[in-house]
């Protein structure tokens, strides 16, 4: 129980590093928070019109899950290295140092995703290029791949990564709720689209 509690902390704070805002800061990009949905993402550090830093802060919040997983796997089991994973997704959701008000975790979702299974994390990275390409709604790439990647669990016999790709999915939808409603209405911003 120690082992899991410690690998609980370290996913955890892992994930909270909040790369786009460090990154948006050193860039001088201005407050991610004034700009487009205020979001520390790497979509939302793309409205700033600085493809470089949005680049940097997806593969930083991708690498802290994968970071967290793969120690976790190295240095302890299958059960932690998955627990790991979910507490860098939560902390970069809910990061102590933003006040717990962070990103909606997609690119550290693919990072877990991918570190555990690289071909589920490829499969998920195929789905969001898929919808992306085709609706230019990064929203609802990440909506499309989270909420079919439990299925294609349950195809391919990764059963037991569906508690967590159901898990995971559920945040990533509740996360989204504000870009739903702007589907909705037809406010949501398209890919590339400044703010
Ligand atoms: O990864 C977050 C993305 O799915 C939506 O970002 O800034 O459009 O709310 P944003």
């Amino acid at each position: 129980i120690a082992v899991m509690i410690l690998w609980a902390c370290l996913g955890y704070l892992l994930g909270s590093i909040p790369s786009g805002v460090i990154i948006a800061r050193l860039m001088n990009l201005g407050n991610l928070r004034d700009i487009g949905s205020g979001n520390i993402g790497a979509t939302n550090v793309l409205r700033t019109g600085n493809k470089k830093a949005a680049a940097m802060t997806l593969l930083f919040d991708a690498a802290k899950g994968i970071a967290a997983v793969v120690l976790a796997s190295i240095f302890a089991a299958e059960d932690a290295a998955q627990l790991a994973g979910l507490m860098a997704f939560l902390g970069h959701c809910f990061p102590v140092w933003l006040k717990f008000k962070g990103g909606k975790g997609v690119a550290t979702y693919l990072g877990v995703i991918g570190g555990l299974a690289p071909f589920l994390g490829l499969v998920a990275c195929g789905i969001w290029l898929v919808v992306a390409l085709i609706s230019r709604y990064s929203s609802l790439a990440a909506l499309v791949a989270a909420g079919w990647l439990p299925i294609v669990m349950a195809m391919t016999g990764y059963g037991t990564l569906f508690l967590l790709g159901v898990i995971l999915a559920l945040l990533i939808y509740a996360r989204h709720w504000g870009n739903i409603q702007r589907m909705k209405a037809g406010t949501e911003t398209k890919i590339g689209a400044k703010a």
